[in-house]
């Protein structure tokens, strides 16, 4: 069939109107599976039996079955970051890169060098490392101990392979292992954690979302990650912390009243609809 023959045929069979803008869906598939670039493509290409079959079942894939064509593509764009995804972690959204924006400004107004001997970065939940390795690139004049942490072995092969190719070191603990950087505090430590934690329960998975790791996205309960870390930070008595979340609306009105409760310092900032930035900080230097 030719080229051109088949995207007509395959908009008409997996795109409905409201989808047409999808059509550069097709056009990467079919780049893909041929392995050849749009720019190379000829007028009168033939393109043969295989490759069809290949191609329409990665349509049925994606179109019918909603696997994410990230997935299929290996590597995604994150602000200046190249990056290695699989279904091992999750796909990084664009408003967690607002979000790393804000934490960058809000970050940089804290004048942190100036103030602290050692600055500990821990990014909670990494994933691919999308978060800690974009804001290591934004704030590399500052000294930082930066660390990642999951319970998924292969979202920490994921993450350190991306922190090779960006050419950003990185130190990997699985989660089991947090009590570590408590240890050789002293007070002129300050921790940064930043976290983009699960926060959906089972009720409002979306079947869109049904080929990403449950282990990202489903929580026990909402507030479940943010109340461990908020705990996890006052129990031990740690003296100066910055903490940044990512976290949605309906989790954010569990969490205030126990924050007010407990007169934890916060502050709010949207994001993106129902997406907000909380930051809890305790700076006792
Ligand atoms: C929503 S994803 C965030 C991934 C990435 N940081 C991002 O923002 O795109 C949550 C991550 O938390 C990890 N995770 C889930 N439970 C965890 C736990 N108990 N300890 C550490 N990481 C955990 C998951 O494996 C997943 O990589």
């Amino acid at each position: 069939m030719k080229l051109f023959k088949l995207i007509k045929h395959l908009k008409s069979k997996y795109l409905t109107k409201k989808e047409r803008s999808q059509i550069k869906d097709i056009i990467r598939i079919i780049e893909i599976s041929i392995n050849k670039k749009f720019i190379f493509w000829e007028n009168q290409e033939e393109i043969d039996f295989e490759n069809i079959k290949n191609i329409e079942k990665i349509c049925k894939m994606i179109f019918k079955l909603h696997f994410p064509i990230q997935y299929i593509e290996n590597v995604v764009k994150f602000g200046e970051l190249k990056l290695i995804i699989n279904p091992h972690t999750l796909i990084p959204r664009p408003e967690t890169e607002i979000l790393i924006e804000k934490v960058y400004q809000i970050v940089e107004n804290y004048q942190l060098k100036e103030k602290f001997k050692k600055i500990i970065l821990i990014d909670f939940g990494t994933g691919s490392g999308n978060i800690i390795l974009l804001l290591l690139k934004k704030l590399k004049h500052i000294p930082m101990i930066p660390i990642g942490i999951d319970i998924s072995f292969n979202a920490l092969q994921i993450a350190q392979k991306n922190s090779i190719i960006n050419n950003v070191p990185i130190i990997l603990l699985n989660h089991s292992n947090i009590n570590i950087i408590k240890k050789n505090l002293c007070d002129q430590t300050i921790f940064i954690l930043i976290s983009n934690p699960p926060y959906l329960t089972k009720k409002e998975m979306k079947k869109e979302l049904y080929f990403e790791p449950d282990n990202a996205l489903l929580t026990p309960k909402k507030t479940f990650y943010y109340n461990q870390l908020i705990s996890f930070f006052m129990k031990n008595k740690i003296q100066n912390f910055l903490l940044f979340f990512e976290i949605d609306q309906k989790t954010l009105k569990k969490i205030i009243p126990k924050l007010k409760k407990n007169k934890i310092n916060y502050r709010i900032l949207h994001i993106q609809r129902k997406i907000f930035l909380l930051e809890i900080s305790r700076l006792k230097k």
